[in-house]
């Protein structure tokens, strides 16, 4: 079965138990800095699990464009992606466990035509914040799961949570058995062997983490299920990897027949990043060195790597994209639209990649001398750091570069190197980090600053919900989507605007920090889910008043930012209110 027939007769079962099929969100979500990218199905519809009332509805269903890119340096192997597709399941405070089992248990066996002996399951163990998952073992049971292989594991295991805080709670997670023989008495679901691989997760939200970690029960109890694609493809095909279906096939081919070296890693990554980028670029991302940007560069940069290791002729890429276009359009009908827009995006990148390459090597190179004749086999952080800040070379280039060459790298001391190197720019006046790493102006900079005020103003005056959706600044204004439930009031408005125009007079210090994902939690900075670019996120600290997870730049002191006016409060879709407002000199 191929890809697309098997999407099809997921959103066809559920449409035909109830659901309403829903587009696919974008790959970068709408007007949101604060997450980079789409990494499950749930999170466009956060707000809903939350209790607003979606529009089409209690029943769910779509395929969600998803990138994960914790990742990134895995892809190569025979299993990891960045780019991959989630089709989904969701339940609004409508049915829950039983009927979600039985479901997916029926699409399995009986659409899939999955013998039940090829499936076990797992289901929450128990602990203090919730009870052991009895409920869902006895769904599988009676759905046709022998006992002997229903399992039980800790939170580690099946307890779903984006982030650290939101909506979550226990699931059950379903797995296909290979076939391969079990590698120990031990042998189960939770072991990575590879006899067992997940297919599919019905998480059952009925919680809230808060953000000092206590769990308080939610308005309503949701389902919410996610079901990897490319993997369900690959084990309905009895292929070995999701680069010898037909996703990946043609390209994977072509790739083997024009490379002179025979480099199995090199040609995933090429493939797996050429979609990957061309997934972005469709929903509009561009190259840059920060953010989505920096992923989208590392991207392209990392396939033209490879392609060099392959010794494929870089002008074969505009070849190589139309056939990963003609590959893959039947699944997505709206990449030949804008196929030339990808190849153009992409050949630049490569140009520009191209380039600094031939800069940075002759360095490289020197280095390289140096480090041997000094009968050394580690390059220093100092160096990696002068390829970075000099040539634009990025860590992982010099990485690749040194190990072809029998060297390690000190990639710590390059980063206590890249952070000191961030802090002192950010203190500089011209904030922009040197090289142009940013490509920012002072004044979208100071819209930045005030959206961060803004935002904690309208928590201060309506509560915690209202959380942003979605963030849009130009030159000219600020657009800051929330979660609200109904219209402002005048009161509301001008009790928001007189609080950020305090702040702003107060001329408080805005100063960064770096910091894990969890850290920040802790710390009490607003923000939204995991999956950031990398482990480390920024904080920004505004005075005594805010601290937030960002990617900045934002302005040093707030006295630079003028007066803070509110033009216009409106709603931007079911349960989310939308601010237009302006910095006055
Ligand atoms: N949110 C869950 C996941 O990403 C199920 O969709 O696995």
């Amino acid at each position: 079965m191929k890809a697309i027939e098997i999407r099809n007769k997921y959103l066809n079962f559920f449409k035909n138990h109830g659901h309403k099929v829903i587009p696919s969100s974008r790959l970068i979500p709408e007007n949101d800095p604060s997450v980079l990218f789409t990494t499950a199905g749930m999170q466009p519809l956060v707000p809903y699990l939350l209790g607003e009332k979606h529009p089409e509805g209690k029943r769910l269903t779509d395929y969600q464009k998803c990138l994960r890119t914790n990742d990134i340096d895995e892809v190569g192997d025979n299993r990891h992606l960045t780019y991959f597709e989630m089709l989904g399941n969701w339940s609004l405070g409508d049915y829950f466990k039983e009927e979600s089992i039985a479901m997916s248990f029926e699409f399995l066996t009986k659409e899939l035509g999955i013998p039940v002996e090829k499936l076990s399951v797992t289901c929450f163990a128990g602990d203090e914040d919730a009870p052991k998952d009895t409920t869902a073992a006895e769904c599988w049971k009676k759905a046709g799961i022998p006992e002997e292989r229903i399992y039980f594991y800790g939170k580690d295991d099946n307890w779903w949570i984006a982030g650290e805080e939101g909506p979550c709670g226990t699931d059950t997670e379903i797995f296909y058995d290979t076939g391969k023989p079990a590698c120990s008495d031990n042998c189960g679901p939770a072991c990575d062997c590879g006899k067992y691989v997940e297919i599919w997760n019905n998480v059952f939200l009925e919680y809230y983490k808060t953000k000092e970690g206590t769990y308080t029960q939610l308005k309503q109890r949701n389902v919410d299920t996610g079901l990897g694609l490319e993997r369900m493809t690959m084990l309905l095909q009895g292929k070995q990897t999701p680069f010898d279906t037909e996703l990946f096939a043609p390209v994977m081919e072509q790739l083997k027949k024009l490379a002179k070296e025979d480099r199995i890693e090199s040609r995933r990554i090429v493939a797996e990043h050429m979609r990957a980028s061309m997934m972005i670029i469709l929903d509009g991302g561009r190259p840059s060195n920060i953010d989505r940007g920096y992923v989208l560069r590392k991207l392209i940069r990392r396939m033209a790597r490879h392609l060099n290791k392959l010794q494929i002729d870089l002008s074969e890429l505009s070849n190589l994209i139309e056939l990963n276009v003609q590959t893959l359009k039947e699944m997505y009908p709206e990449l030949e639209e804008c196929k030339e827009t990808i190849k153009q995006v992409i050949i630049e990148e490569k140009d520009k990649f191209m380039k600094t390459l031939a800069h940075g090597e002759k360095e490289f190179e020197k280095q390289i001398a140096k480090a041997k004749q000094e009968n050394k086999n580690v390059i220093d952080g100092q160096t990696i750091f002068k390829l970075y800040e000099t040539y634009g070379f990025p860590p992982e280039i010099t990485a690749d570069l040194a190990e072809e060459q029998g060297f390690k790298i000190d990639l710590s001391e390059f980063e206590n190197l890249f952070k000191e190197h961030q802090q002192k720019s950010r203190m500089g006046s011209e904030q922009k980090f040197k090289g142009g790493l940013a490509e920012q102006n002072e004044k979208t900079i100071a819209y930045h600053t005030a959206t961060h005020l803004l935002h904690k103003a309208l928590q201060i005056v309506l509560g915690e919900h209202a959380k942003q959706s979605g963030s849009n600044i130009t030159v000219e204004r600020l657009r800051f989507d929330f979660s609200h439930p109904e219209k402002m009031t005048k009161e509301q408005l001008k009790q928001v605007e007189d609080i950020v125009n305090e702040q702003i007079a107060r001329d408080l210090t805005v100063t960064c920090e770096e910091m894990t994902l969890e850290e920040a939690k802790d710390s009490g900075a607003m923000g939204l889910f995991e999956n950031k670019y990398g482990e480390k996120v920024k904080v920004y600290t505004i005075g005594d008043f805010s601290k937030e997870i960002c990617g900045g730049p934002h302005v040093t002191h707030t006295g630079e930012l003028g007066h803070f006016r509110i033009k216009k409060e409106e709603s931007s879709s079911a349960g989310v209110r939308r601010i237009k407002a302006v910095l006055e000199e």
